[in-house]
């Protein structure tokens, strides 16, 4: 069973190794989450670094899952700046550790996410994940909305172009 909660920037610079594991872990299976194959835990934890100072301010939520105190999976919601978009947030990093998958922590982390945007005001939801990629099975599974896809917009871990599907969310 796994525990979903919120890491406040302390926390998540305590556990800073965990999450780059977590995303090297990712990588390493293929997810295309912004890196290329060979990513190093260096290069992950530098990236988890970037996320700090947002979370410390309150313009970014890191929620985790834990087994045992583990750290098994992640997720980014962070909240648009825009003056025009109050009620707007963007999901990014969600991750789950590849050998916990199919067990409903995705879905719990997303839902968590989805409950911490719509606590904070924040109704409309996007993300983008590679097309046919298992995040755009667990999205389309918890009821996001299909945009449209582009084609070629990233490029996979191991270099090969990938189209990018575009998701919403209202959770209000
Ligand atoms: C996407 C990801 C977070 C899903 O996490 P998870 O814990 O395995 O997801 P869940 O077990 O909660 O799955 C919920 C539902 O999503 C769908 N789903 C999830 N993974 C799937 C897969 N590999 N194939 C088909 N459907 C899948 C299913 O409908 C599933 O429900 P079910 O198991 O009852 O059939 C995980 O596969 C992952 O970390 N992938 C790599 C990173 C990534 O691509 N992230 C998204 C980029 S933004």
């Amino acid at each position: 069973m796994s525990a979903i909660r919120s890491l406040d920037a302390a926390e998540a610079t305590i556990r800073l190794p965990a999450l780059a594991e977590l995303l090297v872990d990712a990588v390493a299976h293929g997810a295309s989450v912004n890196f290329l194959a060979g990513l190093t835990a260096a290069e992950a934890g530098a990236f988890w670094r970037t996320q700090l100072p947002g979370i410390a301010e309150g313009t970014r939520r890191l929620l985790v899952a834990e087994v045992a105190g583990r750290l098994v999976g992640c997720v980014v919601l962070t909240f648009a700046p825009q003056p025009n978009a109050p009620h707007r947030g963007e999901i990014t990093k969600m991750l789950v550790h590849s050998a916990q998958r199919r067990r409903g922590i995705g879905r719990a982390l997303l839902g968590a996410a989805e409950a911490a945007a719509r606590a904070a005001g924040r109704t409309l939801l996007l993300l983008d994940t590679e097309a046919g990629s298992t995040g755009e099975a667990l999205y389309r599974a918890c009821g996001w909305c299909w945009v449209g896809a582009i084609p070629g917009f990233a490029l996979r871990p191991d270099g090969t172009p990938a189209a990018t599907s575009v998701f919403y969310k209202v959770v209000g």
